[in-house]
């Protein structure tokens, strides 16, 4: 069995955010959150402590997989989303965030684990690729009319 100390290891060199929290009313309030969480999103453990991590979505909420995962965590369900988050300092970035619920050997909610990966290149360059798309569609079109007049 790997012992506490080197799982701390794993999780302090982890480069993806990895929180814990625990239910306390409607909220889920962070227990823990690693390195790898303070750097990506600019805020202390100390700052953010007994906090529901809701508050990375500044206001903008009207986020389809805000929902999608207050659905999940309702149902005590995993879930995967991808939501706009802000850092400490206003700037954005793009969560891929995975929830998982932790249940005791009565089979009752106990934690919840969420890690966060910072995909914001990832989104970007997909919207590229739509954008470069659409122009070569405009050009093939523009073609196409081209043609049809010689
Ligand atoms: C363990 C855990 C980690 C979470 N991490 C984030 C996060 O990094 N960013 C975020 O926007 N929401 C995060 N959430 C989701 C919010 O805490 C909240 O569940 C979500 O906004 C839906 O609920 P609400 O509509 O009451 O805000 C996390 C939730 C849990 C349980």
């Amino acid at each position: 069995m790997i012992n506490a100390k080197l799982l701390q290891l794993v999780v302090d060199a982890s480069n993806d955010g990895i929180v814990i929290a625990e239910q306390e009313g409607e909220d889920n309030i962070l227990i823990y959150a690693n390195p790898a969480f303070e750097r990506l999103t600019g805020y202390t453990l100390d700052d953010i402590l007994y906090q529901d991590c809701r508050f990375l979505q500044g206001d903008d909420r009207d986020q389809p997989g805000i929902e999608a995962i207050r659905a999940a965590v309702k149902n005590n369900q995993p879930c995967r989303q991808t939501l706009r988050n802000y850092r400490r300092d206003g700037s954005q970035f793009w969560n891929e965030l995975s929830i998982t619920p932790v249940f005791n050997e009565a089979d009752n909610l106990t934690y919840f684990i969420g890690i966060q990966k910072d995909v914001s290149t990832e989104v970007q360059a997909s919207k590229r690729v739509l954008e470069l798309e659409a122009e070569v569609e405009q050009l093939r079109q523009q073609l196409e009319a081209l043609k049809s007049k010689t």
